[in-house]
């Protein structure tokens, strides 16, 4: 099928490849003319493993292509997604201008003849494919057909090629049958389970995944506490519960809580929607606040071994939001490297793939860089783990502890065995493993 998707970021960008893979053609669409042109060129604008390969392999086999040009990809397609940006408002409600934006976009290249079907594939707040709807049908001149329809996607940055590629349910949210056949067409290669709801069930599906995921990960993160107030290790709590297959291990990794550009914000979102709707969805805020207290009390945790963390150098090893992206953006392990810096420490940070972005957008004034785990731990007096990227399990420990000035470790993510490092000689703190 010709399917075009405008908005070639970290979605858009990974679902065009992995259409194009199964074998449609895609015309890929942003407005950033730098990206377009990069992509044109080969360069991929983000790290995602596998997208690099899928990109130069379904380019060359002529399926897919990149424009800033909106009539083009429209002209060109049968189906057109909506994968531009839903960012918070300071009152955590959702920013929908950029999807009114492209909404009227469209509607102003469609010709007369025509039938196009619109996907909202950005994650969006319940009722807003009524809004495009009423958009497109407003601006649209000509008298086009089309009718809009909700696909909300579930990928994971790190693994959004396999997620995409073998999804666990595919959501239609559509109240047009011709719609929705053209889109169970479009994921028939894919082999999933497909869903198939109307377009306000599938927008809720969404936010209410999202919610659930955050919450799970705050729930652990809350029982972590009960754990270092009692002397319980919570991996093996962890083990024991998700081991029920109501409840289920995934989601169950205690740290410092959740990141990333989709978790706060669709939670944020969720409680404005449902205090929108007039029924408050309070338990989200709690949600929230165990997330944003677990950083506190990590931050307090290395503030009481080292009593003062003014001119202390202290090694982060992570910057990025999880392992196996470049994305920073609302990255706890940033915030982290921001609450130092604010208390005068002298913080010298490295990650394998985000030290670029995280400078570029400046999220880390004030710190240093370094290029290697070790580099960044010389002469340090403490190292932090903020991120649990593999290849910091690889650093040889006896050679870390030459490297450091005074031996201690605060593990955010719980990535190392708390025995084999202490053996080593390490004073080492973790989260919920006393
Ligand atoms: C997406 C979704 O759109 C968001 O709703 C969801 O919750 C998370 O994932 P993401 O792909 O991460 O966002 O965003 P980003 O990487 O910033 O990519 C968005 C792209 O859209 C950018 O390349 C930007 O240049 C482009 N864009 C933005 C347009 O092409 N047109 C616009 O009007 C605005
Ligand atoms: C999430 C959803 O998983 C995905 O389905 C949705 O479409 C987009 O949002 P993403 O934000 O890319 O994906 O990554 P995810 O793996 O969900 O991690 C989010 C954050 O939660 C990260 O900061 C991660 O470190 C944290 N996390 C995750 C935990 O702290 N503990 C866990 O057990 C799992």
């Amino acid at each position: 099928m010709k399917l075009c998707i405008i908005g070639s970021g970290y979605v858009g960008l990974v679902s065009g490849a992995c259409f194009a893979e199964v074998g449609h053609h895609v015309v890929c669409v942003d407005n950033n003319e730098k990206k377009v042109a990069q992509l044109l060129k080969g360069e991929v604008p983000i790290y995602e493993p596998g997208l690099e390969e899928l990109l130069h392999r379904n380019v060359a086999a002529g399926r897919l292509s990149f424009t800033t040009s909106t009539e083009e990809g429209v002209d060109k397609s049968d189906v057109v997604f909506i994968a531009v940006p839903t960012p918070p408002q300071p009152d955590g409600s959702v920013d929908l201008s950029y999807i009114e934006k492209v909404a009227r976009e469209i509607a102003a290249v469609l010709k007369p003849g025509q039938y196009r079907v619109i996907v909202d594939k950005s994650t969006v707040p319940v009722k807003t494919g009524e809004k495009v709807a009423d958009t497109i049908r407003r601006y649209n001149k000509g008298g086009a057909e089309f009718d809009v329809v909700s696909n909300p996607e579930f990928l994971r940055e790190g693994c959004a090629v396999p997620d995409l590629m073998k999804p666990d349910r595919i959501v239609i949210g559509g109240n047009s049958e011709r719609a929705v056949a053209l889109m169970q067409k479009i994921y028939e290669p894919f082999m999933a389970p497909v869903l198939v709801t109307d377009i306000n069930s599938a927008e809720l599906i969404k936010h209410a995944a999202n919610s659930f995921l955050a919450l799970k990960i705050s729930y652990i993160n809350a029982v972590a506490r009960i754990c270092e107030a009692s002397g319980a290790d919570v991996e093996k709590v962890a083990d024991g519960i998700g081991s029920d297959k109501r409840i289920g291990r995934n989601f169950l990794n205690a740290g410092i809580g959740y990141g990333g550009s989709c978790f706060p914000k669709d939670i944020a979102a969720f409680i404005a929607i449902s205090e929108d709707l007039g029924v408050p969805f309070t338990l989200l805020k709690e949600v929230e606040k165990i997330n944003s207290t677990q950083r506190e009390r990590f931050i307090a945790k290395i503030r009481e071994a080292l009593w003062v963390l003014k001119d202390k150098k202290i090694a982060v090893w992570g910057l990025t939001f999880k392992p196996d992206t470049d994305d920073v953006r609302s990255s706890v392990a940033v915030q982290v490297v921001q609450d130092l810096v604010a208390e005068g420490a002298d913080v010298i940070a490295y990650d394998p793939k985000g030290t670029e972005k995280a400078i570029e957008f400046q999220l880390i004034q004030g710190a240093r860089v370094a290029k290697s785990p070790l580099e960044a731990a010389q002469g340090a007096e403490a190292l932090v783990i903020a991120t649990e990227w593999n290849e910091f399990t690889a650093v040889d420990l006896a050679e870390l502890k030459n490297a450091m000035h005074t031996p201690l470790i605060f593990d955010g993510r719980n990535l190392l065995n708390p025995e084999t490092v202490r053996n080593a000689g390490f004073q080492y703190t973790s989260i919920g493993r006393s």
